[in-house]
């Protein structure tokens, strides 16, 4: 299977199981306990049927939308994620370049293995900077001073986190970071010998954002550990709102899936909202983000940007979500499987193809821009 053979997320997926160490195809496709969550995000779009329009006059349409005083070719961007020269040894480089071709924005992780200051230096879109709330808060200063030093535009607070998920995936495999030399990890590298080499003789393995802070001391630091040690369970809607009052600029917070969170949200001067479950990733049981959007919607939508990620696979899933209400909607999984099956290219080609989708599939709503779409074209079975 080649690159060329990809037509869909489930083709790049595929594309991605073939090449990447089994320990490490697991942590980017598993989701928290049962992983009822993770496929009901995906079901929650299935669940409900578009209702086009004919006849519209639909020669050009314009993909264009603005969040949080960005604006991007695209109603989709590259979400944040962690350890993604772990996947490709292109990592962030190749997303944000992708992402920067197309016209929309990515998002750099904590737990990125490029610094933002190299990917705000090197490519031009708007970049979003993906912070959890550290025990340590000192690092939290630190963090959001470096990130205003190196001009990023947006800051996005995860708070879905606040203690790791249970991912029994990693628990089965011993995923951990750096990627461990266990005797299983050994026999991975030995059986994914492209990864390997690629994954050795690339710039070594590290986390530029934290690593002043963090010391792994060669020893392997578990993404629950770091969770569960480094990450501050005691945070609140003060500490929140102390940060967006230092930060004064754009700032959301990612994973509010509740219409009382979402006004507070509000109330502390947040200028979006994701509405997210991480990708079910965290608390197995929580409703699929795109089910919450409209309450949510109807509550803030003319005071805040909504946002909503989780399960997107298709146009339509994208075309749903905006008619429900959202603003634009974020992407993990869907690219980082290219991403793993293929570097840059692969990442261009899955995002390059889900515009080709919205724009052939707003054509056949009979909508010929984004605002056109509304709930009117969406019914619930
Ligand atoms: C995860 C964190 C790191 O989902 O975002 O693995």
């Amino acid at each position: 299977m080649r690159l060329t053979d990809c037509h869909n997320f489930h083709d790049f997926r595929r594309l991605a199981r073939s090449r990447l160490p089994g320990p490490i195809f697991d942590y980017i496709d598993g989701g928290a306990e049962d992983e009822t969550t993770l496929r009901r995000n995906t079901a929650s779009f299935e669940d409900c049927d578009l209702v086009p329009s004919v006849l519209r006059g639909v020669e050009k349409v314009d993909t264009s939308v603005e969040i949080m005083g960005q604006k991007l070719s695209v109603p989709f961007y590259c979400s944040p994620t962690a350890l993604q020269r772990l996947f490709h040894h292109q990592g962030e480089r190749a997303v944000a370049a992708a992402a920067a071709q197309l016209g929309t924005m990515f998002g750099v992780s904590s737990l990125g293995t490029v610094s933002m200051e190299e990917l705000r230096k090197a490519y031009p879109g708007p970049q979003v900077y993906q912070f959890y709330f550290h025990r340590d808060r000192g690092l939290n200063r630190a963090m959001m001073q470096r990130a205003k030093d190196a001009g990023v535009q947006v800051m996005m607070l995860t708070v879905d986190s606040i203690t790791g998920g249970n991912r029994e995936r990693d628990k089965r495999t011993g995923f951990s970071i750096p990627f461990r030399l266990t005797l299983g990890g050994m026999t991975q590298f030995a059986i994914k010998p492209v990864w390997a080499i690629n994954y050795l003789t690339h710039e070594r393995f590290k986390l530029p954002q934290l690593d002043e802070h963090i010391h792994m001391d060669g020893g392997a630091l578990s993404i629950s550990r770091y969770f569960t040690e480094m990450l501050d369970p005691s945070m609140s809607w003060n500490d929140v709102a102390e940060m967006v009052q230092h930060w004064s600029g754009q700032f959301c917070l990612k994973g509010v899936m509740s219409v009382e969170d979402a006004k507070r949200a509000v109330e502390i001067g947040c200028t979006g909202i994701i509405i997210s479950n991480h990708g079910g990733r965290q608390l197995d049981g929580s409703r699929a983000a795109f089910d919450q959007l409209a309450e949510i919607v109807d509550a803030v939508g003319d005071r805040i940007d909504v946002i909503v990620d989780g399960g997107i696979q298709r146009g339509t899933h994208v075309l749903k979500a905006l008619s429900m209400g959202a603003k634009a909607v974020g992407l993990g999984r869907y690219y980082l499987y290219p991403l793993a099956a293929a570097g840059q290219p692969g990442v261009e080609r899955a995002l390059q193809q889900l515009k080709i989708e919205v724009e052939r599939d707003m054509r056949l709503m009979g909508c010929s821009n984004i605002s056109q779409l509304s709930r009117a074209n969406l019914r619930k079975r």
